[in-house]
């Protein structure tokens, strides 16, 4: 339930406006205050009359009320706020929520909230692929404006494509669970977390590395995040980056790189999650110039073990820390992921099939097993990377809990 939360909710110029009435229903009945601010364009699409009667509160438009000539204060809404949502927010409100173009009511109330924004876009889909929009949604997540996603499907224009609003519901239920996880055992507390491959110099130019894309530790990064905690990420190279701008990145290249920034962290951190894919050797030797490609002789790189960073951490644990760890397993999947735990003192492990299609490297979903020490196990079936995170911090969580 929203009981009692104070929701401004934004509403702008576009056809998905009349959703927004159904959304506003939605945050009534769950027991929310509602103030809504429409843009001048927004009431083209739908009335303040029905708005005002639904939300029971005048809906604020203009800097000043026409016949009684009474400043709004935006300063004061947006005081007033535990959250903000602008539904539909469309190309024109998110550039100038972007670039700080106070121009209406509505962008003037969001530069003065103190509250976390939600955004829903709504557009059709050129509008919504084009690189200015791209640019502008990327500068306010940046900005740490949280952005529900729009759906595929057909628009307005009877083109079918991604621009749709998200249905109310799943815009209510975003809020009912940011209010939630505002609650978290994991708030204030600290997680340490690898990502991504390694790479392992082989001269200037070459190197060992592994097809891992990051995305799952960066899911996870982003998802803790959101809950409050504090999350430094230890990333090898990879083409993703944290959508939450609390998550401090220290990028490495290898192994050893990464042990060292793990070993600097790790002794404040609560929870250390490590979900890189670690190459598990190393060159011996570095050259310091490209080998260069001779004629009969074929190369021989010998290699030397890296240090497993996990155990490492595993080894140093204090009580009252964390440490979880994954396994990618392609036979005797359960009894290695266990073996494993054992091995290097973990609390927890994931452990990812390669046998299931669509789980593990580069693909956008998942699909693990959580394992505790006692054996206990909980399986989350094939969802996209954002909900597996949600459900390894929820296991992480009620170890706190319990
Ligand atoms: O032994 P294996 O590589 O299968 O173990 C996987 C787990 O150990 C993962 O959590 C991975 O991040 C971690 N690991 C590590 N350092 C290594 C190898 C693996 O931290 N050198």
């Amino acid at each position: 339930m929203l009981k009692g939360k104070h929701i401004i909710l934004g509403i702008t110029g576009g056809i998905a406006a009349y959703k927004s009435v159904s959304l506003l229903r939605l945050f009534v009945k769950s027991g929310a205050e509602v103030q809504v601010v429409i843009t001048p364009a927004g009431k083209e699409f739908i009335t303040p009359v029905t708005l005002s009667a639904l939300s029971g509160k005048p809906v604020i438009s203009e800097f000043f009320t026409a016949n009684t000539g009474q400043w709004n204060s935006h300063v004061d809404i947006g005081l007033w706020a535990d959250a903000m949502v602008i539904a539909p927010a469309t190309a024109s409100t998110i550039a100038k929520m972007a670039h700080g173009v106070a121009d209406n009511m509505l962008v003037t109330t969001y530069l003065s909230a103190k509250a976390p924004v939600f955004i829903a876009p709504a557009m059709d889909l050129d509008m919504m692929a084009h690189p200015t929009t791209t640019r502008n949604l990327r500068q306010l997540r940046a900005d740490g404006v949280r952005i529900i996603e729009p759906e595929e499907g057909e628009l307005a224009s009877h083109l079918v494509g991604k621009g749709r609003m998200a249905e109310p519901q799943e815009i209510h239920d975003t809020l009912l669970e940011f209010f939630n996880r505002r609650k978290s055992p994991l708030k204030g507390r600290k997680l340490l977390i690898t990502a991504g491959p390694t790479y392992e110099k082989i001269d200037p130019v070459r190197f060992i590395g592994n097809y891992s894309s990051g995305k799952m530790g960066y899911a996870i990064a982003d998802e803790a995040a959101r809950r409050g905690m504090e999350v430094t990420l230890v990333s090898g190279p990879v083409a993703v980056s944290p959508e939450e701008a609390g998550v401090n990145v220290i990028k490495v290249e290898s192994a050893r790189e990464m042990l060292a920034a793990c070993e600097k962290a790790f002794p404040t951190s609560d929870v250390a999650i490590m979900c890189a894919a670690v190459a598990d050797y190393a060159p011996a030797h570095r050259s310091d110039r490209k080998i260069k490609r001779e004629h009969d002789e074929v190369p021989v790189i010998e290699l030397v073990k890296n240090p497993d960073i996990a155990a490492t951490l595993g080894g140093a644990k204090h009580p009252g820390q964390r440490l979880v760890g994954f396994a990618l397993e392609t036979d005797n999947e359960r009894s290695n992921a266990i073996e494993k735990l054992k091995r290097k003192n973990l609390d927890m492990i994931v452990l990812n099939s390669m046998n299931t299609p669509g789980a593990g490297f580069g693909v956008d979903t998942n699909d693990v097993t959580i394992i505790l020490p006692d054996g206990t196990s909980t399986t989350s079936g094939c969802l996209p990377k954002k909900e597996v995170a949600a459900i390894i911090l929820d296991s992480i969580e009620s170890s706190y809990a319990g």
